[in-house]
């Protein structure tokens, strides 16, 4: 993808439904007793990957428009799939649904693309195989195979890492559970998945431990979900009208679940003018219209300290974080980025692929085991980019090279589909130049 650099970005947006609650949405109904309509279901791959493997697990599944049509197959509804589930790029697929299958009372297995055939998936075998699930893998990678256990054993579980994708695994896998199952999270991570169950009536608790408890084995009714924008996609659209200036953006229907929102606020502190409006809520998730003005040539200069960012509100920006490197590069005071060393296992290692692009941009970067220093205020030249198949990679670096002097060229551009297919032409269609 060829990216000439803009003067500034203008128009109003409608983002495409959010990802994780779309993965949550699809999972949840598809365990219920009836027919739910998910209204503004993400068009992402990742989510095609959740909807493809239900349906290969009998669950009737039905596209209508932006909407899909999920025949719950109830507790014990799910059949005996008749080949491997096959997630894609998708750890969210491959982490949630090992949570319902280590319930059921057969086998199945789980691969992946070559990508998310080298994640860690020793932080869910583990919590399943206390539950009583047997689970085979390639060292602790996919492909993973399930021997379910109906019912699965109760468990109380700390979370080694910080991660909703393991949280939602055990929740889930708590519904088949014989008795209470506990989940306690050091750090906060997106609560969509306890959203989501409270939405279709499944019953949460919270102690003043922090434990998050599920009562199984557990049956619920079908219900009708409208998805929110993806507020991860809308970061994007946000970082490049924040970038330039007398830009104007306005994002409609954009999900402001405050586990999420940490990206908005920190662009905030660097001095970018966000407003937010029209506030609702949508099956138990906050919405609103994100406003967003680049700076007036005229403003007063942001203030010149480094920004740091570390600790938990890592869990809080973690698909941001290569974005927020490259917002970095045009602060007054650069910004260090640590405790982050949860990146290097995600689609891509994430902070190699940010740190090879901002040096090929000439920004000058420190690299760290754990994150990344850049400085701030510096003027990116146009550059051969990769995206190491990693959409989140591909979108930061469209950003930064709109903002560029000179043209960049991303090579594996395409793999945006993953998260947010149609992101080239929305941006294209916002661009002034
Ligand atoms: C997700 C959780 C995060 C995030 C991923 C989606 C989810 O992963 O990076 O893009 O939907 O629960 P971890 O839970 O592994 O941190």
């Amino acid at each position: 993808m060829k990216i000439t650099p803009a003067r500034r970005i203008n128009g109003r947006v409608q983002l495409p439904g959010d990802k994780s609650i779309s993965h949550r949405a699809a999972i949840i109904a598809a365990l219920a007793n009836g027919t739910s309509r998910i209204t503004n279901y993400s068009p992402s791959e990742d989510c095609a990957a959740t909807l493809s493997c239900l349906r290969n697990l009998g669950v009737s599944i039905q596209s209508e428009g932006g909407s899909v049509i999920v025949g719950g197959a109830g507790k014990s509804g799910l059949r005996v799939a008749n080949e491997a589930l096959f997630c894609g790029n998708s750890g969210s697929t491959m982490r949630m649904l090992a949570g319902v299958l280590a319930g059921q009372d057969f086998s199945s297995t789980l691969t992946g693309d070559d990508s998310l055939s080298s994640r860690p998936m020793q932080r869910i075998i583990e919590p399943l195989q206390l539950m009583g699930a047997e689970i085979g893998s390639e060292n602790g990678k996919p492909p993973l195979t399930i021997k379910g256990r109906n019912p699965l054993k109760p468990i109380r579980y700390e979370l080694p890492v910080a991660s909703a994708q393991v949280k939602s695994c055990v929740l889930l896998a708590g519904l088949n559970a014989q008795g209470r199952t506990e989940v306690i999270e050091r750090e906060e991570t997106r609560d969509h998945s306890e959203r989501m169950l409270k939405w279709f009536d499944v019953p949460l608790e919270w102690s003043v431990d922090g434990a998050i408890s599920i009562d199984g084995p557990r049956t619920f009714a079908a219900r009708d979900v409208t998805v929110p924008g993806d507020i991860s996609s809308a970061a994007f659209l946000m970082a490049a009208a924040a970038l330039l200036p007398e830009s104007r953006l306005d994002a409609e229907g954009v999900g402001l679940n405050p586990t999420r929102t940490m990206f908005v606020s920190m662009l905030r502190s660097l001095g970018v003018a966000i407003e937010v409006t029209d506030e609702r809520e949508e099956s138990y998730e906050p919405v609103g219209r994100v406003g967003v003005k680049g700076k007036l040539r005229a403003d007063p200069p942001s203030p010149v300290d480094s920004t740091l960012v570390r600790g938990n509100l890592i869990a809080q920006l973690i698909d941001e974080l290569p974005l927020l490197a490259v917002v970095g590069t045009q602060m007054p005071g650069g910004i260090e980025i640590r405790d982050a060393a949860e990146l290097r296992r995600k689609e891509s290692d994430r902070i190699d692929a940010t740190v090879r692009n901002l040096r090929a941009m000439g920004a000058e970067v420190q690299e760290f085991e754990d994150g990344l220093a850049v400085n701030g205020r510096t003027q990116l030249r146009g550059a051969m980019l990769d995206s190491y198949g990693d959409h989140r990679i591909a979108m930061a670096f469209a950003v930064a090279a709109l903002t560029a002097a000179g043209d960049s060229e991303i090579a594996g551009a395409e793999c945006v589909g993953v998260s947010f297919p149609d992101f080239f032409r929305l941006l294209e269609s916002l661009v002034e130049r």
